[in-house]
Formats: C-alpha cells, sequence, structure tokens
C-alpha cells in the first residue's frame, strides 16, 4: 500500500505527514507493507528539503525529515494506492490531473481520518510562527493514526 501526501509547496505540511507516517509505521513494524511519498501542486520549491522551521518543530516531537520537494505528476495515480491532499485547493489540483477514470476514490482529504474538525483543512503554516507549525503537526499526529486504524482495520 503506498500513500502519497499532497500540500501546495512540499516544504511544510506534505513533508511532515510523510515524516510522521514513516516513523509510525517503522514503530509499529509495518514497513513492509505500508510506504509513504510526498508532493506538492506547484513547482515552487522542487528540489528543496523541507523548511527549516518544519524540521525543527519535527525535530522537536520526534521525527527526522528526509525528503527533496516533488510537483504532483498524473503518473502518481498509477503509481500510489491512496492519495492524501492536505486542503481543498490541494484536492482539486489533484483531481485536474485525473486521467484514468474512477481513480479519484483514491483521493482522500487528510482530516477525513482526524477525531477533531472532521473533513476540514489541514492549514497552511507558512506564514504562521510555532505555534502553527505544532498545531499542524498535532492534526497530522492525530489524522495519520486514524489513517492507520483505518488501513489495518483497527477499531480503536
Ligand atoms: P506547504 O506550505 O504547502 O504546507 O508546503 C507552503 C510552502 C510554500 C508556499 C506556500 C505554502 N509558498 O508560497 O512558497
Amino acid at each position: 500500500m503506498k500513500v502519497l501526501f499532497v500540500c501546495l509547496g512540499n516544504i511544510c505540511r506534505s513533508p511532515l505527514a510523510e515524516g510522521i507516517f514513516n516513523h509510525k509505521i517503522r514503530e509499529k513494524g509495518l514497513e513492509n507493507e505500508f510506504s509513504a511519498d510526498s508532493c506538492g501542486t506547484a513547482d515552487y520549491h522542487i528540489g528543496d528539503p523541507p523548511d527549516p522551521r518544519t524540521v525543527r518543530n519535527a525535530r522537536k516531537n520526534g521525527i527526522e525529515l528526509r525528503h527533496a520537494c516533488r510537483q504532483f505528476s498524473a503518473h502518481d495515480f498509477t503509481n500510489f494506492d491512496l492519495i492524501i491532499p492536505m486542503d481543498h485547493n490541494n484536492k482539486a489540483q489533484i483531481l485536474s490531473f485525473e486521467t484514468a477514470a474512477g481513480s479519484s476514490n483514491k483521493v482522500r482529504m487528510m482530516r477525513e481520518f482526524d477525531t477533531k474538525d472532521k473533513g476540514a483543512a489541514v492549514p497552511d503554516p507558512y506564514y504562521g510562527g510555532e505555534k502553527q507549525f505544532q498545531e499542524v503537526f498535532d492534526i497530522l499526529n492525530r489524522s495519520i493514526d486514524g489513517l492507520l486504524d483505518d488501513l489495518t482495520g483497527a477499531t480503536t
């Protein structure tokens, strides 16, 4: 099962989601069953590492990030089983690339899996401070627990 997290710039929200997901699957010993990647709908930061504020916040929360920014492409519909946008603009951009009929059913919003504000957007922290970066971490941490419960069939 290959999961792709998508945001706008691929330097704040989605590389953090990828890092948290990969950390949790390693903790659970599920590396052979799941893998995650991330990308952005925009081309502003292609090749760049995650934003230093995201890297710092992730490290504070015990997660090391390793990612080079890339842009979403139509091939991602073939290469991934599940595509998870952070907000409604990301989702609309992804769906505008849809080539194979029916592949839009691979697209699920990140906060469909949250226990709070289900279905809301993961807010963009780019113009915020540490408070906003920590808020994004907490949202992603909860949502990814929910996603993993969903994928593994757990009932808790
Ligand atoms: P992200 O945040 O989509 O969570 O990676 C952003 C990063 C960069 C920009 C906007 C949002 N930007 O405008 O460069």
